[in-house]
């Protein structure tokens, strides 16, 4: 029941404002514990019949007020239950296009009524929070720029992650741009293939070069199709 986030002051739950180390807990849990749900839900479970006044780990917050938010989360994200409703748009680009065509996806995505829209540049933000995200919200939508018939080196760590945790329960979308025989895409869509929990939303978008106007056309459908899918969990 660990988290990142030093303790500044207060240490037990009723002492702290939770909102920052949720974020930070999330992220320790994603990264640091993320392959190994099933022990972790196991765990839980014996601890099932007990009652519990602390919990206390070797490093994070204390728990004695209220237990049963740190069991709630960890269960949730074991089991790879989104928190809220939202998308990761994650991609990997030498020059710029592909990240044009993300915001293309997103500008879609806000229009059919997602709020919750984190775009992240896969050479900028250090991957742990990007997993940490895409561990918060059911929407992943990758890009990548061919580079050398493959995915854009930096996703490669991100992807080869995902899979390593056995990442499941999302729904997919794939886009990327290439300039003669590709290679983005196609790695994505091998990653998708290795995770059988990951459904892929839409036919995969490739442009070449600078996306025209049918190719906005499929990456906006992209962002509908996920925008409904989304929105049809409603509570
Ligand atoms: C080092 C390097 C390797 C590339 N490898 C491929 C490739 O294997 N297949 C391909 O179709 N395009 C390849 N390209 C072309 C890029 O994928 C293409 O320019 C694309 O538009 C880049 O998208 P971006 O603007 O998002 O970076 C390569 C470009 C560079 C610089």
């Amino acid at each position: 029941f660990g988290s990142f986030g030093t303790l500044d002051g207060g240490i037990f739950d009723d002492e702290i404002n939770f909102s920052f180390y949720e974020s930070e807990m999330r992220r320790y849990y994603a990264n640091i514990v993320g392959k190994y749900g099933p022990q972790v839900l196991n765990a839980i479970k014996k601890l099932g019949g007990l009652e519990i006044k602390y919990i206390c780990p070797s490093h994070g917050i204390l728990w004695r007020k209220d237990v049963s938010v740190v069991i709630n989360h960890f269960a949730n994200w074991a089991s790879f239950t989104p928190e809220e409703e939202g998308v990761v748009i994650v991609y990997g680009t030498l020059y710029g296009t592909t990240a044009k065509m993300a915001n293309v996806i997103a500008r879609e995505l806000s229009w059919n009524g997602i709020k919750n829209i984190k775009i992240y540049d896969a050479s900028k933000t250090d991957h742990s929070y990007i997993i940490s995200d895409i561990w918060k919200y059911k929407g992943l939508i990758i890009g990548s720029a061919a580079h050398n018939n493959d995915v854009y080196p930096v996703l490669h760590g991100l992807l080869h992650k995902l899979k390593n945790y056995g990442l499941k329960n999302r729904y997919l979308g794939i886009f990327g741009n290439m300039l003669w025989s590709g290679g983005g895409v196609r790695g994505i869509q091998a990653f998708a293939d290795s995770l059988p929990g990951l459904e892929l939303i839409a036919e995969p978008v490739e442009s070449k070069g600078e996306p025209t106007l049918e190719d906005q056309k499929k990456l906006e459908h992209i962002a509908k199709v996920m925008a409904e899918k989304l929105k049809s969990e409603r509570a």
